[in-house]
């Protein structure tokens, strides 16, 4: 049996291989943290926030309530911009507490995060963990906030001091009052936001899982503080459904509450989805999702200013003179029900996903070796990614058997056509094994070989690239072929 870091390690190498995924900047040694998605990859990335934007908001059906809902709401997008008021960050407490506990070596000036000392490797040979070489120096734990830093304007001094977002949430917040005066909204409803968030993690590390800049995709869905639990118990089942959906197999997914020390200080209740990266030991889980019951925090912070948690509840926290320690907008955020005349603040139930670490999982869940027979009937190991046809870069690819006989005139009229629906894929170079081969490692369904008989009959062969079973099938058939092996996977 592959072991978990061997199976990761060529999982890595075909994302290389194939332009899925490289190391940013890798010319010049590369830079920790960040990654970039190549030709694949990036076709993979935005299928995957193209289908959670399609199936949470734009195919969301605002009129009658989805299986499980405790009645319909609406869904409506946003796209807010990366560098915000920096007092937004200061009302909602991640100036002030979204730190991790670091520790430094005085001697070799290498940094760790504070929890993962013990599974940590010193830059020192040999391999040993820090503070186990005899030269070892660490400092005591200290707080180190994982916010990026720059300056706004031509001043570079505490006045212009402003932060890379390190969530999307707090840009749908603040555009709360502006959705509910023009988007004809009532609660309860969702605004959907994907964008780029960073954070300077002390220790980025297991390939894309922990970078320092990702995509979210993140839902705030507000609602009646009476209904939020039934809200709350909706989404992380809707959300666990969605991955399934897209191929992810439930028995390496699960849904794990979060323990009373783990909670974020503005949750009062968050369940991870989880996946069973094969970077990690086995029985250990990595979180894709997580679901929050945010309560009316964010939206009371931005009115009120900074809260500091007493008791079960929330207050303002005050400075030594008695006054804000951080102010809000002073903005009114409550919502007033036209038909009950109640007016309250909305509580929210927050599904924050992350685009990178999904991809991931999907790419992972793909990866296989399998044996197939060649055109001789011998078995030969291939790999091959068995992503779903709704994530895969290219859905079809179309060739030739081969160079003459009119042959490639016909299967570029058929790309042509095929083009026109879906991304799709021309070769004509190599042996036609060689070529499906290329495709199942990049992870296309469907391949079209214009044959012979093509020249007699107008059919062409259309390969199934996960049972690799051939049918033969018209051309004048063949959009809706396909599109029916994709609605149907
Ligand atoms: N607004 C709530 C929030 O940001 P989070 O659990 O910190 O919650 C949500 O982040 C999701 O964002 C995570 O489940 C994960 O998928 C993704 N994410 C967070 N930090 C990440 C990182 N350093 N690298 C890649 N993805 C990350």
């Amino acid at each position: 049996m592959t072991k978990p870091t061997d199976l990761m390690s060529k999982i890595m190498s075909l994302c290389k291989r194939r332009g899925y995924i490289f190391q940013s900047s890798e010319i010049y040694g590369g830079i920790g943290g960040f990654w970039d998605y190549g030709p694949l990859g990036v076709e993979l990335k935005r299928n995957l926030k193209d289908a959670w934007w399609r199936d949470m908001v734009t195919a969301h059906d605002d009129t009658t309530a989805p299986d499980g809902a405790p009645a319909p709401y609406g869904m409506v997008g946003l796209d807010s911009s990366i560098i915000m008021h920096p007092q937004v960050w200061k009302v909602v407490g991640h100036y002030d507490v979204f730190h991790d506990m670091m520790v430094d070596c005085r001697t070799c000036k290498a940094r760790f995060r504070a929890d993962q000392v013990p599974d940590s490797e010193c830059p020192r040979k040999p391999s040993k963990h820090p503070g186990e070489h005899g030269e070892c120096d660490l400092t005591e734990p200290r707080e180190f906030n994982l916010m990026f830093k720059t300056n706004v304007g031509a001043l570079y001094d505490p006045s212009s001091e402003a932060f890379l977002r390190p969530e999307t949430a707090q840009g749908i917040f603040v555009n709360y009052r502006n959705v509910l005066d023009t988007a004809r909204v009532k609660v309860p409803f969702g605004i959907a936001q994907i964008g780029k968030s960073f954070r300077n993690e002390i220790t980025p590390r297991n390939y894309t899982f922990r970078s320092r800049e990702f995509e979210q995709m993140e839902i705030e869905f507000f609602c009646h503080p009476d209904q939020s639990q039934q809200w709350y118990a909706y989404w992380r089942d809707q959300r666990f459904a969605w991955y399934t959906s897209l191929g992810l197999q439930s028995s390496r997914l699960r849904l794990r509450d979060h323990s009373p020390e783990e909670l974020s200080h503005y949750s009062c209740g968050t369940a991870d989805i989880e996946y069973a990266f094969p970077f990690l030991q086995e029985g250990d889980f990595g979180e894709l999702e997580g679901v929050a019951h945010r309560g009316d925090f964010d939206l009371k912070s931005h009115m009120e200013g900074k809260l500091v948690r007493q008791g079960d509840g929330f207050v303002l926290e005050l400075d030594a003179d008695g006054n804000p320690r951080y102010a809000g907008s002073g903005k009114d955020m409550s919502y007033l029900d036209d038909q009950t005349k109640e007016r309250y603040i909305p509580h929210v139930v927050e599904p924050s996903a992350g685009a990178d670490r999904a991809a991931l999982a999907f790419l992972c869940e793909a990866y296989t070796e399998d044996m197939v027979p060649d055109n001789k009937g011998d078995l030969q190991a291939r790999t091959v990614l068995k992503l779903h046809p709704r994530l895969a870069p290219f859905k079809v690819a179309v060739f030739p058997l081969v160079k003459r006989a009119g042959m490639p005139e016909v299967a570029r009229d058929i790309y042509r056509e095929l083009k026109r629906h879906w991304n799709v894929y021309y070769d004509e170079g190599g042996s036609v094994g060689r070529r499906y081969r290329r495709q199942d490692e990049s992870g296309t369904p469907f391949c079209v070989t214009v044959d012979g008989q093509t020249l007699d009959d107008n059919t062409v062969t259309v390969r199934d690239r996960d049972t690799t079973q051939q049918d033969r099938v018209a051309i004048a058939d063949l959009v809706s072929f396909v599109r029916e092996r994709i609605e149907r996977a």
